[in-house]
């Protein structure tokens, strides 16, 4: 790390282990150097770290340089936050172009650790991580699980997948450097799961919403009522969940759900996170990562507040820097709350990916999501179906009942989400109530949309 881009830093908390009180705002003694900083200290910390961030990946990386040349543009001409509008965007295509290490910034010898995005089609997409990347990047889990209500001396279940996936180790090693004891569960194996947080009694679990559902089933056919577990706080992020989502589980689980987000190319989880007291929406770390909210297509620069694509600069990354990176999530960018100086993004709909266009209709999952949720007999679990009927696409929603909900009120559900969807989304689908515990059960990140339409 240069001596700009380290300015500032250290994680300077301090405070005696003492037990969660939710609701309660983070004592001053726990916040780190960073969180204490005023909007505007926070700016000046960001231009300073953004010119040397760009300097490192304009003078280390080939492809940098040469997106930079063809722009015209070199990293002394930004002379403020805004002038990175005038830089190219960086996008997966470059770093799957560059397959394995093309865009590393340091020697390999400095890299320590990589990790894979599996994407769905073609080559994963591989990061890595010097000694100050994973250092910077347990400290910002560590930030992001004490915004979560986390404090020294609990125990964090942590049932992300361990692996090239960033999220077991990324929540690991934040867990460790909070001063919490890991247990190290990672995904699967459900039943022993359930067993594992009986016996060892975690106060905080990091799992994937989708599997906590998995996990809520599993509690409940064991004959054990999850509300009274030892669990306190839900770590939930990976993949898009909704407000109702948060309600089912929290309900069923008696514990406080709060959001991360991250994602591999910018680090991993612990790019924003949401704070317990106010469950508003999460707050980015903007002392390492400086968002932008751009227009999907035509890549301009949108004001606070409108909605968008989440680009992301890295603003301390050592091994992989990353300029201008265009996420494909859509959000956007709010005023901070519970921490001030640092804004926030809105939950996240859904990728630019994953929308579905239904003759002519945008549709998310996660609207479906809600819609779900609010029937009563259903179960939370559901799957979208395209199919092609003649020249039209078609969309069939599998939804399971609840144990118990009989023929006559499955009918009546499935016409209550149909309605839904035409009233609230647009368009009309097909619903089909089926049976409990039919449809595919999530381990990590849950795949919802299952496209069977033919090329
Ligand atoms: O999913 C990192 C992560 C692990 C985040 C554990 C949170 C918890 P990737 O596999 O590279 O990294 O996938 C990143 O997942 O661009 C979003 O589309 C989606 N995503 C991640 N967190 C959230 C969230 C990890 N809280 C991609 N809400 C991102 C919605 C999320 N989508």
């Amino acid at each position: 790390m240069t001596a700009e881009m380290s300015a500032g830093v250290s994680p300077g908390v301090s405070g005696p282990a003492r037990p969660v009180r939710l609701g309660e705002p983070l004592p001053h003694t726990l916040r780190d150097d960073a969180e204490r900083l005023t909007r505007d200290g926070l700016r000046e910390l960001q231009l300073t770290r953004l010119r040397a961030s760009l300097r490192h990946a304009y003078d280390n990386v080939e492809t940098y340089r040469r997106k930079f040349d063809e722009a015209g543009v070199r990293p002394e001409d930004c002379r403020s936050l805004e002038d990175l509008a005038r830089f190219p965007f960086t996008t997966k295509a470059d770093l799957r172009d560059s397959y394995p290490f093309g865009m590393f910034a340091v020697p390999m010898s400095e890299v320590r650790r990589v990790h894979a995005s599996s994407g769905t089609t073609g080559r994963p997409t591989v990061v890595g991580y010097t000694d100050n990347d994973i250092s910077a990047w347990s400290d910002l889990v560590a930030r992001s699980l004490r915004a979560a209500g986390g404090r020294p001396g609990h125990k964090v279940h942590v049932s992300y997948g361990y692996g090239l996936f960033t999220g077991g180790l990324g929540a690991h090693y934040g867990a460790e450097r909070a001063g919490c004891t890991v247990i190290p569960a990672s995904g699967g194996m459900t039943a022993r799961q359930v067993r594992i947080i009986q016996d060892f009694q975690p106060e905080i679990i990091m799992i994937t919403p989708s599997y906590m559902l998995t996990l809520l089933d599993e509690f409940e056919r064991q004959g054990i009522d999850p509300r009274t577990s030892s669990l306190r706080v839900g770590i939930f992020g990976a993949e898009p969940w909704t407000e109702e989502m948060r309600r089912e589980i929290e309900e069923r689980a008696d514990l406080h759900a709060v959001d991360i987000y991250g994602l591999s190319e910018v680090m991993g989880p612990g790019v924003a996170q949401e704070c317990v007291e106010t469950k508003d929406g999460l707050h980015v770390w903007e002392d390492h990562f400086l968002p932008e909210v751009v227009d999907p297509v035509t890549g301009e620069v949108l004001p606070d507040g409108s909605e968008g694509e989440l680009v992301f600069t890295g603003l301390t990354k050592e091994a992989l820097p990353m300029i201008r990176y265009r996420t494909r999530d859509l959000t956007r960018l709010l005023p901070g709350t519970a921490r001030p100086a640092f804004r926030r993004i809105e939950k996240i709909t859904g990728r630019c990916d994953d929308m579905i266009i239904l003759r002519g209709v945008n549709v998310f999952p996660t609207q479906i999501e809600e819609i779900v949720l609010r029937v009563p007999g259903l179960a939370p679990h559901f799957q979208v179906r395209l199919t092609r009927r003649g020249r039209m696409d078609h969309m069939t929603v599998l939804v399971e009942a609840q144990q118990g909900t009989g023929a006559e009120r499955r009918e009546e559900a499935a016409r209550e989400v149909a309605r839904g969807v035409k009233d609230g989304v647009g368009v009309t689908v097909d619903v089909t109530v089926v049976d409990p515990e039919t449809l595919e059960r999530s381990v990590g990140k849950l795949q919802r949309v299952k496209d069977l339409r033919e090329e």
